[in-house]
């Protein structure tokens, strides 16, 4: 098979999408799983900015580098191109659903469907303070797990 292409996605493509990038990256190489990383946001206001600066500290001091991410849209070809893509909350869901070809709809999911938690959704941390980037590390990393998982199985 050819190697798994994932997308995760947020709203912005500044905080959870790119965190999720960052920590996916970091753990597939470990785990010696080659795949192909992309993320994205349902928005494009962001485009071409740099990961949001409070997202670099909290994944930084974890380990995890942003290095060459920068912020785009979801595009009509992301639908087809990648494998699995995967919504940071219920929003980002419904909105990719609402606008992908049916035959890619099963490509869509919950990036949580992933986790051991009982959460279900990345929670957005724009709007908050440090400690929201800190959950959002911990959830994102406990779904990373999961997500190798299930590849290694596939491959
Ligand atoms: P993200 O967070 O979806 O995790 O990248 C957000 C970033 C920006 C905005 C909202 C959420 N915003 O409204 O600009």
């Amino acid at each position: 098979m050819s190697k798994p292409k994932v997308l995760f996605v947020c709203l912005g493509n500044i905080c959870r999408s790119p965190t999720a990038e960052a920590v996916f990256r970091h753990k597939a190489s470990a785990a010696g799983l080659d795949v192909y990383i992309d993320s994205a946001g349902t928005g494009g206001w962001h485009q071409g900015d740099a990961p949001d600066s409070r997202a670099i500290k909290a994944g930084s001091q974890r380990g995890y580098s942003f290095a060459g991410q920068s912020a785009r849209a979801v595009e009509p070809e992301d639908y087809r191109d990648f494998d699995h893509i995967l919504a940071m909350d219920r929003r980002n869901l419904s909105d990719l659903k609402a606008e992908t070809p049916a035959e890619y709809a099963n490509k869509i999911k919950l990036f949580l469907s992933y986790g051991q938690s009982s959460e279900s959704e990345v929670p957005d941390p724009y709007y908050g303070g440090g400690q929201g980037f800190e959950q959002v590390l911990d959830l994102i990393e406990d779904a990373c797990e999961g997500l190798i998982k299930s590849l290694q199985q596939t491959a």
